[in-house]
């Protein structure tokens, strides 16, 4: 293998940095050359693609976003937009493709590899750590982070307020930043799409606590699962509370990634150059249990990750 392509696909998440450059550096080191690939898929149908070298991924591994910036490509989904990329696989003579991105861009690369043969490679990168075969994605412990701080920011006011807050945060299909930072910052109650929960349970919880003299709570609201501002709205009309409601949105997909996202994006990018070289192909790196591991790209995109029911369970006790 002489030559690879790198790309970030769908919506970002910080730490995709820290994989481009450990994808790029691990190539380099052995000798391979490495073609990066703009905007995702569509620089990849669009021949948006340049070398690189050492110093192109110089003075990124702190910051956020993704210098080879990112798509969420319509066209590489028609066999159209593929057999363009294919003839720009051809023109940069590459043989291995990897994608960091989410489970939407791994069914892209799968797709492309059963039309065109191209080994491809998948490095997890998105905020809703909901791809199932790592216990971790690149960029969910920095938006995890970013949560708990605005969190304990909102804390202060609604202690000073004596107010009830809901915080929406993201998560169309997965409550897993919902969880781990309702959990951290032990919110009241957290709502996830994995479990239903009824607005007369919520109000119902939240006025035990009035009555045993809590003046304020933190209610976590992921976006699949209702919208923040309806449930500030029917809190409000039902207990009567002063309610407020924040919306956190981008803010969680950017900012300087945390240190395990940077280790996690260096050690998964490293590896999936580590097995494009040894002939492997189809295949999804991730970590479990704290050791890198790989998985067949399709058996990761297949289910989605199940939501962890104990922890759930746990945040509901402590926050009784
Ligand atoms: O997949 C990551 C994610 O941030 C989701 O949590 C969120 O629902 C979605 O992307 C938002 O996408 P967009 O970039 O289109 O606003």
């Amino acid at each position: 293998m002489q030559r690879i392509g790198v790309l970030t696909s769908g919506g970002d998440s910080s730490g995709m940095n820290a994989a481009i450059r450990a994808v790029v550096r691990k190539a380099i080191y052995h000798g391979l050359e490495v073609i990066g690939i703009r905007r995702g898929y569509t620089g990849f149908v669009e021949a948006d693609m340049d070398p690189m070298n050492l110093g192109s991924v110089a003075d990124i591994v702190h910051r956020g976003g993704t210098i080879l910036r990112t798509a969420r490509s319509e066209v590489f989904s028609t066999p159209e937009g593929r057999k363009k990329a294919y003839d720009n696989v051809k023109r940069f003579g590459l043989q291995g493709l990897v994608v960091i991105g989410g489970d939407g861009s791994f069914r892209g690369a799968l797709a492309f590899h059963k039309e065109y043969g191209l080994p491809v490679m998948g490095v997890p990168g998105t905020i809703d750590n909901d791809i199932n075969g790592t216990d971790y994605s690149i960029g969910f412990d920095t938006a995890v982070n970013t949560v708990v701080d605005a969190v304990n920011k909102i804390r202060d006011t609604a202690t000073s307020h004596e107010r009830t807050f809901i915080i929406e945060v993201m998560g169309r299909e997965s409550g897993n930043i919902a969880l781990h930072a309702g959990l951290a910052s032990g919110a009241e109650t957290i709502m996830i799409p994995e479990v239903p929960l009824g607005i007369d349970d919520i109000c119902e919880k939240l006025n035990r606590g009035h009555r045993r003299g809590k003046l304020h709570s933190i209610i976590i609201v992921a976006e699949g699962a209702a919208s923040g501002i309806e449930i500030g709205r029917l809190i409000k009309e039902k207990t009567g509370f002063d309610t407020k409601v924040t919306i956190l949105g981008h803010i969680q997909r950017g900012g300087t990634p945390t240190a395990f996202d940077r280790i996690l994006a260096s050690s998964l990018g490293a590896k999936a150059v580590e097995l494009l070289m040894k002939g492997e192909k189809n295949k999804m790196v991730g970590m479990v249990s704290g050791k890198v591991v790989s998985k067949d790209l399709q058996e990761a995109i297949s289910s989605s990750k199940n939501i962890a029911m104990d922890m759930y369970d746990l945040a509901g006790i402590l926050s009784i």
